[in-house]
């Protein structure tokens, strides 16, 4: 069966064509990351301008791509939740169009099932259940992924999240939007031990994540030797940084994978690129645990997970009508569409 999947939720542009929810006929990204960059954020307003650009040939391209036509495409999937409301709003309605021209199954698709999905085509024998610390730019949480469309969040964060809490850190440090990738490469050449840092926990609650205070923690630390005119280490700041928010991501999902008595063990969303984070679980993960992480091209946003995710959402009955909204904000568990 093959999937059309669309993603738009927030800075890419994104369309790609996935055969059985596991194998990628194509995967087409236009990113708008440069365009962004100078404000130091994604700006929501131009980031539905360009999708609305976009949207036309980076679907043509995937198509192209896979050597097929809207007539050998069996379904469309769209992520329709969480994110940016007018840049989803441009991937749902362009589905939606879609789905009424050709008359096949719209399959509305939670971005965060998306980015779990990602496992789904780097490892073709991966199968729930298990529990997946999804890690992004916008959300922090750990998710036990009972079958393909049922979920529960264990843990999630209490404030930012952990791709958020990068992205500032290098901010306060002049390292460009989004600057997450580039802090993990320059912390690649500090010392961790440099810089001691708050380890956050949150009373009462082990599986949760709390990271504004290390941010702030982090940002002080920088004004602080700027204002006194004293030299700091960005490797060390960085490599001290990313050491704390990766220790509190691994010991609470390993909590969680032990008390709740979980073997198998998943990472997803664009924060599951850190080469720290990768190393870290695959360290203690070793003999005990049965470990999977997307391959670093499928961690961020990208069409094919849509196209994975969509094919389990098809099998489960989740199909909409042309009723289907966007939604900015949804718990992974739901769904809100009337099906058909
Ligand atoms: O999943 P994603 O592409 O988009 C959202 O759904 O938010 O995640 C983007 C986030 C950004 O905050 C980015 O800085 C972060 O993932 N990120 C990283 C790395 N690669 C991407 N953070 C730390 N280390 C990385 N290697
Ligand atoms: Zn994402």
């Amino acid at each position: 069966m093959k999937i059309l999947g669309i993603e738009s939720s927030c800075d890419e542009t994104a369309a790609a064509v996935v055969e059985d929810g596991r194998t990628i006929l194509s995967n087409i990204i236009a990113s708008q990351v440069e365009e962004h960059r100078i404000y130091g954020g994604v700006v929501p307003e131009i980031a539905s301008r360009r999708h609305a650009e976009a949207i036309v040939g980076v679907v043509d391209e995937a198509l192209k791509e896979a050597q097929c036509t809207l007539d050998d495409i069996d379904a469309i999937a769209v992520t329709y939740a969480p994110g940016l409301i007018g840049a989803l709003l441009v991937g749902v309605n362009f589905a939606k169009g879609l789905a009424l021209a050709t008359g096949k199954p719209l399959v509305p698709v939670h971005h965060l099932r998306s980015h779990i999905a990602s496992n789904y085509i780097s490892d073709k024998e991966l199968k729930p259940p298990f529990l997946c610390l999804v890690v992004s730019g916008g959300h922090s949480h750990i998710v036990e992924v009972k079958d393909y469309t049922d979920m529960r969040v264990v843990g999630r964060t209490r404030d930012d999240a952990a791709g958020e809490a990068f992205d500032k850190a290098a901010r306060a440090m002049g390292i460009p939007y989004p600057g997450g990738v580039e802090l993990d490469k320059i912390a690649e050449g500090g010392d961790e031990n440099a810089y001691a840092l708050p380890h956050p926990k949150v009373d009462g609650s082990p599986y949760d994540f709390s990271f504004s205070g290390l941010k702030t923690a982090v940002i002080n630390l920088i004004h602080n030797k700027e204002q006194k005119g004293e030299e700091y280490s960005v490797p060390d700041v960085c490599a001290s940084y990313r050491k704390a928010v990766v220790d509190s991501l691994t010991q609470n999902f390993l909590k969680a994978a032990e008390d709740l008595g979980y073997t198998t063990l998943v990472t997803a969303g664009g924060v599951s690129a850190n080469s720290l984070l990768r190393r870290e679980l695959e360290r203690q993960c070793q003999g005990k645990y049965r470990l999977y992480m997307p391959e670093k091209y499928l961690c961020g946003d990208n069409g094919a997970m849509v196209g994975a995710q969509g094919y389990y959402e098809y099998l489960a009955g989740n199909i909409a009508d042309q009723s289907l909204n966007a939604v900015a904000t949804l718990p992974i568990s739901e769904t809100r569409f009337t099906k058909q």
